[in-house]
């Protein structure tokens, strides 16, 4: 038997694992399918509705209808309430959830199960901050007069995610739109859309109204374009390339949509002389091959101090040496496949162009494997500005290490990038830790860790890597309005 098939089989509630469209509160299986590929082989996954225009237009006027009932019909207390119930389906289904999500991604099962719960907390997190959206009372300059503000959903949000987290990129979104009493339609991607029906069907069971959530998986990249533009849409939040990124915020500014977008990065990743080795070297293999290096917060350009190059490089490849690849689902597995074979052509490219300039390869250095989409993991040393690995984000297995000799000089290197999402550096220098915190251009720094994604910590970038906070206490605001009211001539009633 293939060995998603008998994965698909493992799972106790087999009815996830299902490739419907979700529109106007009713599963609709299309007659037009797409196919899905399960990375590690190449093989199909399964076939999904591939939703038309049409189809949106029509998800997009039923959530349209559904959304003000459901705003005016709930409190932030009930709407938290139904959020943590979806957040308990969530945890009671997560291996599920994950042999889905390791399917159809190529992650490992222990990556994929990491995800759905760090896709649970976001539910969790939001459910109690639909409870906490405050307006304020604001003295007024004029006499007998009120001034307040009250937060008001924006309406129907266009949510289109990527396939790096086929879970949590849906619920960091879908989580503070429901919370503020919107509703969305939803463009999964085309390479993992499975994880967002499934979570679908247990939103529906949790006891979303009919219509809040509408799922629309499409090949057909118009799809963007309808959400991006239709004026019932009021507001898009998108993840993904710069590139698409920019032409989404400019079709927007048609019907003047709140956008927010979460898009490429090139995180600099400094390791000083003066780092705990030991740590930066165990930090380094967490953000740099976690989901196979196909982060858009993972490091990316590793600069290393002189004094330490030798001693970090030898322990790196030491480390990567014991990573073992293979399919997510096999149990030896710490290296899942990249997600398709443009993936694997990418990592090529940028190994051979640094190869050409002089680069020396430490381990790595080609695609593996027969079947599947694989590039062994890759350190790279004598790495130098002129090579395609400082300026673009490699998406993939890559460490590419870089030397410098002094602070100003790093600081130079790492700033040098039109992105600035991410950012990393160890040092045990408590005044270099403050100073190099607020000088890197990033949305986002860790000092003396490469773990920075949580629900309660703000997520997003800066430069063109987009803006728009997730997650936090700011992200509820992204899907509200602030409404001020003037009550006015309080002095004038009999
Ligand atoms: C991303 O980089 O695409 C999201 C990663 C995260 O939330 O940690």
């Amino acid at each position: 038997m293939p060995y998603h098939e008998q994965h698909l089989q493992s799972l106790k509630d087999k009815g996830l694992f299902c490739g419907d469209a979700f529109i106007g509160g009713r599963w609709i299986s299309k007659d037009k399918k797409f196919d899905v590929y399960e990375p590690s082989s190449g093989s199909v996954l399964g076939k999904v509705s591939d939703c038309s225009l049409d189809d949106f237009k029509q998800a997009i006027r039923s959530a349209e209808e559904a959304q003000r009932s459901f705003y005016q019909s709930t409190t932030g207390t009930a709407r938290g309430a139904l959020l943590r119930k979806w957040n308990d389906l969530i945890l009671e289904n997560a291996d599920d959830l994950a042999v889905i999500l390791s399917l159809e991604n190529g992650k490992t099962f222990g990556e994929a199960k990491g995800e759905v719960i760090y896709a649970a907390s976001f539910i969790s997190w939001f459910a109690e901050e639909a409870t906490r959206a405050y307006g304020a009372t604001i003295p007024s300059s004029t006499p007998h007069t009120t001034l307040m503000t009250i937060r008001e959903p924006v309406g129907v949000c266009g949510i289109i995610t990527p396939w790096n987290f086929p879970a949590a990129m849906i619920t960091r979104k879908v989580g503070p739109a429901l919370a503020a009493g919107c509703s969305v339609v939803i463009k999964p991607p085309s390479e993992t859309p499975y994880s967002t029906i499934a979570l679908t069907k247990l939103a529906v069971r949790a006891g979303l109204p009919p219509s809040i959530i509408e799922v629309c998986p499409t090949k057909d990249r118009q799809a963007a374009t309808e959400l991006a533009t239709n004026p019932l849409v009021k507001k898009l939040s998108f993840t993904g390339s710069t590139g698409v990124g920019k032409m989404l915020a400019n079709l927007a500014t048609g019907t003047l949509k709140k956008v927010s977008l979460e898009l490429g990065g090139n995180a600099p990743f400094i390791v000083f002389d003066d780092a705990n080795l030991d740590l930066a070297v165990e930090s380094a293999m967490f953000c740099k091959f976690r989901c196979t290096g196909q982060t858009c917060v993972c490091a990316n350009r590793l600069y290393v101090q002189k004094g330490v190059a030798k001693a970090f490089t030898e322990r790196l490849v030491e480390a990567v040496q014991a990573l073992k690849m293979g399919p997510g689902l096999d149990s030896a597995t710490t290296q899942g496949p990249l997600v398709n074979k443009s993936a694997v052509e990418k990592v090529k490219e940028h190994v051979e162009d640094a190869f050409s300039k002089g680069a020396k390869i430490e381990i790595g250095g080609q695609p593996s494997r027969s079947t599947g989409f694989f590039y062994d993991p890759t350190v790279l040393s004598e790495v130098t500005p002129n090579m395609i690995v400082s300026r673009e984000e490699t998406f993939g297995p890559l460490a590419p290490i870089f030397q410098f000799e002094t602070e100003a000089e790093v600081l130079q290197l790492a700033n040098d990038s039109e992105f600035g999402l991410a950012g990393y550096f160890f040092s045990q220098d408590i005044a270099r830790a403050m100073r190099l915190a607020q000088k890197l251009e990033c949305g986002m720094v860790g000092v003396n860790t490469g773990k920075i994604s949580a629900a309660e910590a703000p997520f997003g970038g800066i430069k063109e890597s987009g803006y728009g906070k997730e997650g936090s206490l700011y992200g509820l605001a992204e899907y509200q309005n602030i409404k001020s009211i003037t009550i006015g001539n309080q002095d004038t009633g009999s």
